[in-house]
C-alpha cells in the first residue's frame, strides 16, 4: 500500500444511484437514456454539434481513424510520446505512421519536425493533448490547410482544457476523449468522439452502430435499419454511461479541486525549480489546463531514477510515463531506431509524474517537496 498513491479514482457519491436506476429502466445494452443524457452534458459541455459515447478513448481514437478514411498508401504524423493506441488506431486502416519528435520544452507535438516529414503521401496529423496541454493550434490548422491533410486530436487526457477559449476535443474536426479511471473523470473504461464537423455526423453514427442505420431508426427517419458501412461495436452499456452522468455532473468541482492541488504543488516545487533540481511541466501559451498531471523533468535518466527511487522507498508513488513507441518492439519492427528521435528518448527518460488525484492534500504536497528537497 503507497502512503501517497499515484491515482486514485474519482466517485461523487450518486454513481451507485444512477446504476440502480438502469435497473429501473431495463436497458442495459447501450444507446438509451443515460447515453443520451451523457451525450448532450457532453455536447453543451463542449459546445459541440455531436458527442459519441465509445467503450474507450481507444475506440473513438478508431472510429475517427475511419471517419477520416485513411488506408494503404497514406503517411499519418504523430508523436512518438504517447499511448500505444493513438498509433495502433491508425495502422489498423493499412496507413502507415510517420513518427515526430516532441518540442523540448513544452513536450508536445514538435510543428517544426511535422513541417519537415510532411511527403506528398502524407494524408493526416494525429495531434495528442499531453498532460491536458497542448500544441498551438492556429500553426496546426495552417500546416493541415497549406497541405490539405485531415487532423485527429487525441484528448485522452484534455477534457476540461482548453486553448484560447475553446475546449481540448473541439480543435480539429474530430476530437478522442478518454474516461478510464486514471483520467479526471472517468466510467471505470470509456470514451467518447467529439465530433466538430457536421457533415461527419451522420456516418459517425453508422460506424458507431456497427456500420447500420439504427440510430436513423431510432429517430424515425428510416422504417428498417440495415447494414450501411464498415462499422463496429464501439458504444458503452448503460451501466457506464449511468455512472458517467454522475461524474459529469461533478465536472466543475473535480476541476477546481485539481487545480487547487496543482497549484500547491507549483508554490511548493518553485523553490526546488529555482534550485535547478529540476523544471516543472508547464503549459505553453494560450492553454488554460484541467491539472490532469504533474510532472517534472530532470536533468538526466540518472537524476529521475535517484529521485523516483527516493520518493518510491517514502510511501510515494512516483512513476515514469510512455516508453516511446518508435524505441518499442513494435515500434522498431516499423523500422525505427531508438536513436531517431533524440529528444524524445531524452526527454521520456528524465520524466517523472507526482500523486495527482482529488485525496491529494497540502500536506502530502508538502511532504513530497521536503522529499525531492533532501535528494
Ligand atoms: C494520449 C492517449 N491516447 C489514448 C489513450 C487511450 O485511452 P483509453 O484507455 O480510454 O482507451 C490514452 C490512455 O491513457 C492516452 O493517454
Amino acid at each position: 500500500m503507497w502512503q501517497i498513491p499515484f491515482n486514485v479514482p474519482f466517485l461523487t457519491g450518486s454513481e451507485q444511484k444512477y446504476v440502480n436506476e438502469v435497473f429501473d429502466n431495463m436497458e442495459f445494452s447501450g444507446n438509451g437514456p443515460f447515453t443520451n443524457k451523457a451525450q448532450k452534458i457532453l455536447e453543451e459541455y463542449l459546445d459541440a454539434p455531436k458527442v459519441l459515447l465509445t467503450h474507450s478513448c481507444t475506440a473513438a481514437l478508431e472510429m475517427a481513424a475511419m471517419l477520416a478514411e485513411f488506408g494503404p498508401g497514406d503517411e499519418i504524423l504523430m508523436p512518438s510520446f504517447t499511448f500505444v493506441t493513438t498509433a495502433s488506431s491508425i495502422l489498423r486502416t493499412g496507413a502507415e505512421i510517420v513518427f515526430c519528435e516532441i518540442d523540448p520544452e513544452s513536450m508536445q507535438l514538435d510543428l517544426n519536425d511535422v513541417k519537415s516529414k510532411i511527403s506528398n503521401k502524407t494524408k493526416g496529423i494525429v495531434v495528442v493533448d499531453y498532460a491536458g496541454f497542448c500544441v498551438d493550434f492556429q500553426i496546426l490548422r495552417e500546416i493541415c490547410d497549406e497541405y490539405n491533410l485531415f487532423c485527429i486530436e487525441d484528448a485522452a487526457q484534455g477534457l476540461g482544457s482548453s486553448w484560447n477559449g475553446a475546449l481540448l476535443g473541439t480543435q480539429t474536426k474530430l476530437g478522442a476523449i478518454s474516461f478510464h479511471q486514471t483520467k479526471n473523470l472517468h466510467s471505470g473504461l470509456g470514451g467518447c468522439l467529439v465530433i466538430n464537423d457536421r457533415k461527419m455526423v451522420e456516418k459517425a453514427e453508422i460506424i458507431w452502430e456497427r456500420g447500420t442505420n439504427r440510430s436513423a431508426f431510432f429517430k424515425g427517419l428510416v422504417d428498417k435499419y440495415s447494414w450501411q458501412e464498415v462499422g463496429s461495436s464501439f458504444y458503452p452499456s448503460e451501466l457506464q454511461a449511468a455512472f458517467l452522468c454522475a461524474q459529469l455532473e461533478a465536472i466543475d468541482d473535480n476541476l477546481l479541486a485539481r487545480k487547487r492541488i496543482w497549484k500547491a504543488y507549483l508554490e511548493a516545487l518553485k523553490p526546488l525549480e529555482g534550485k535547478g533540481l529540476f523544471r516543472i511541466l508547464k503549459p505553453t501559451q494560450g492553454c488554460n489546463h484541467n491539472a490532469h498531471l504533474i510532472a517534472l523533468l530532470f536533468p538526466s535518466p540518472e537524476a529521475t531514477d535517484i529521485a523516483r527511487i527516493h520518493l518510491n522507498n517514502n510511501g510515494v508513488q512516483a512513476v515514469i510515463h510512455y516508453v516511446p513507441l518508435h524505441a518499442s518492439p513494435m515500434g522498431r519492427r516499423l523500422g525505427y531506431l531508438p536513436t531517431d528521435l533524440p529528444e524524445t528518448l531524452h526527454h521520456s527518460k528524465t520524466l517523472l509524474r507526482l500523486p495527482l488525484h482529488n485525496q491529494v492534500t497540502q500536506k502530502d504536497v508538502d511532504y513530497i517537496a521536503t522529499l525531492l528537497d533532501n535528494l
